[in-house]
C-alpha cells in the first residue's frame, strides 16, 4: 500500500488524455518525458505532483532539477504575488534585487579564496552561459573554448558546438563555430576504467588537443561539475583541480556550468565545493527559480573589472535579467533553500536513496551502476553487465510505464536514469519511490525472463 502515490484508474486518465488532445497543436520536440507520459498536471505539493484525474505521483524529475522548493510552496507563491502587485519590469535597483545579489554573494564567498561575488542576471541557461563565455572572451581578449563530451550547456549558437551531443545534428555548420573544441570526459562507468585512470587520461586528452588543435588563443574551459544531462556523470575526484590548473597554464579562465549541480542540490550549496575547486565565472539556473526562469553568473572583481566591452553599459545586460518578478522569485527560493535547510536534507536523504538503490543492484542483473551525490542520482540499465551494453530503448520504455501507472515519475525512459526530485523530498516520499521502482523492475524482471543479480 502507498501512501503518497495515488492512482485511481488507467494511465492516462480520461481528463489527461482530453487535454494532451486539445494541446495536438503544440508543435513537436517538447521534453520526452511529457510525450511518453501523456499526462496533463494539475498541481503539486511538494514531491508530489496531481494529474488532472486526481492521480497523484511521486516526482524524480522535478521538472529536470528545476523544482527545487518543491511543487506549490507557498513562499513563493507570495513573494510572486506581492511583487506582481508592485512592480514586475525594468532595470532599476530594487529591494528584491538588492537582497539576492547580497544573498548570493554571501553564499558564494564561501568557496575557495572568496573572490565569487559579482552577479549578473539573465532568463535562460543558454543565454547565461554564452554571457559566460562572452566575459571570459573580453576578460582575456582570447576567444577559443573546449568543452566536454556529454557536456550539456543549452541549445542556442553559442554554445550548441560546445554540446558535446548529438544536438547538433543536421545543423550543418551554423551549430559549430570557429574555435569551439569537445575534449573527452572522465566517464568512467561507461569507459571500463578505474576512475582515476579515466581522470588522467582525460587530462592528457585535454592537454593534446590543446596543443594540436587550437591556435593557442583559448579564453575558457566549460565544464559542469557533475554531468546532469549525460547522466549525472560524477568525474573522478581531483579532475576539476586538474582543468582549472590546464586553464591557468593556458591563461584561460574555468567556467563550471552549476545549472543543475548549484543551490543545494548536491547536498552543498554548489558542486564545486565538494572538490575543493573555485571558478573564474559560474553559472546558474534551474533551481534558483524553482519554476520562474531566473540564470545568470558570478565571477569575480578581478574579471569583470578588465572585462571591456561586456563590462560596458548595457553590453551583459537582457530584458528579464534581474526583473523585479525575476528577483522576488529567487530571494524567496533562496531564502527558503537556507532557511529549511534543504541543502543539508538533499545530503541526508540522498545517501539513503544511494543506500536503497544500491540495494537494488544486488538485486537486479540489469543495474550495471549506481552512483549520486546529494539528490543528483543516477541507475545504469544494461543489457548486459560485463560490456556495460546499455538496455534497450524498449524495455526502458516497459520499466518507465511500469513506474508511472504506479505513481512514479522517473526518468527510466532512457538506460542512464536520472533521480532528482525536489530538494524538500522526505525520506518516506523517497523510499515509497524507491519501492515502486523495485516492484516495476521485478515486474519487468518476470516478463522478461531477466535473471535476478
Ligand atoms: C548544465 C546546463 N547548462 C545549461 C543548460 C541550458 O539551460 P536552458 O535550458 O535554461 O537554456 C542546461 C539545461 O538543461 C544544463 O543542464
Amino acid at each position: 500500500m502507498t501512501q503518497f502515490a495515488q492512482v485511481k484508474g488507467p494511465i492516462p486518465g480520461p481528463r489527461s488524455r482530453a487535454l494532451v488532445e486539445r494541446e495536438a497543436l503544440l508543435a513537436p520536440g517538447i521534453q520526452s518525458i511529457s510525450s511518453l507520459a501523456g499526462i496533463a498536471v494539475d498541481h503539486g505539493k511538494g514531491a508530489v505532483l496531481v494529474d488532472v484525474d486526481g492521480n497523484q505521483f511521486i516526482d524524480f524529475v522535478a521538472g529536470i532539477c528545476v523544482s527545487s522548493i518543491g511543487h506549490g510552496h507557498p513562499a513563493l507563491r507570495d513573494a510572486l504575488a506581492a511583487q506582481a502587485g508592485k512592480l514586475s519590469a525594468g532595470s532599476f535597483a530594487t529591494e528584491a534585487r538588492a537582497q539576492l545579489l547580497e544573498r548570493i554573494a554571501g553564499l558564494t564567498s564561501k568557496i575557495g579564496t572568496g573572490s565569487l561575488r559579482r552577479t549578473q542576471f539573465y532568463s535562460g541557461g543558454a543565454e547565461a552561459v554564452e554571457s559566460a563565455l562572452r566575459l571570459a572572451r573580453a576578460h582575456t581578449k582570447k576567444y577559443e573554448v573546449i568543452a566536454f563530451y556529454g557536456g550539456f550547456h543549452g541549445k542556442t549558437g553559442g554554445v550548441l558546438g560546445l554540446m558535446g551531443s548529438t544536438f547538433k545534428q543536421g545543423l550543418g555548420p551554423t551549430a559549430q563555430m570557429a574555435g569551439q573544441y569537445l575534449a573527452p570526459f572522465p566517464d568512467s562507468y561507461k569507459l571500463g576504467k578505474d576512475p582515476a585512470v579515466a581522470g588522467a587520461e582525460a587530462i592528457e586528452s585535454l592537454r593534446r588537443l590543446i596543443e594540436l588543435q587550437t591556435t593557442g588563443s583559448l579564453a575558457a574551459i566549460l565544464v559542469e561539475p557533475i554531468q546532469g544531462t549525460n547522466g549525472n556523470v560524477i568525474p573522478p575526484a581531483g579532475f576539476l583541480k586538474a582543468v582549472k590548473e590546464v586553464a591557468r597554464e593556458h591563461g584561460a579562465l574555468l567556467i563550471l556550468d552549476e545549472m543543475i549541480t548549484g543551490w543545494g542540490r548536491t547536498g552543498k550549496m554548489f558542486g564545486q565545493e565538494h572538490e575543493g575547486v573555485e571558478a573564474d565565472i559560474m553559472t546558474f539556473g534551474k533551481g534558483v527559480g524553482n519554476g520562474f526562469p531566473v540564470t545568470g553568473l558570478v565571477t569575480t572583481d578581478a574579471i569583470v573589472n578588465s572585462a571591456d566591452p561586456w563590462s560596458r553599459p548595457s553590453f551583459s545586460s537582457s530584458s528579464y535579467g534581474g526583473s523585479p518578478l525575476a528577483m522576488a522569485a529567487a530571494n524567496a527560493v533562496t531564502r527558503t533553500i537556507l532557511d529549511e535547510k534543504m541543502a543539508d536534507n538533499a545530503a541526508r536523504v540522498g545517501e539513503v536513496m544511494l543506500g536503497a538503490l544500491q540495494k537494488l543492484k544486488t538485486k537486479y542483473s540489469f543495474i550495471g551502476d549506481v552512483r549520486g551525490k546529494g539528490l543528483l542520482l543516477a541507475l545504469e540499465l544494461v543489457a548486459d553487465r560485463q560490456t556495460r551494453t546499455p538496455l534497450d530503448k524498449k524495455s526502458c520504455e516497459t520499466i518507465f510505464r511500469g513506474c508511472l501507472e504506479r505513481g512514479l515519475l522517473t526518468m527510466a525512459y532512457a538506460p542512464r536514469v536520472r533521480i532528482n526530485p525536489p530538494l524538500c523530498i522526505t525520506q518516506e516520499q523517497a523510499l515509497e519511490g524507491i519501492q515502486i521502482l523495485d516492484e516495476a523492475f521485478a515486474e519487468f524482471s518476470r516478463k522478461n525472463d531477466r535473471s535476478q543479480a
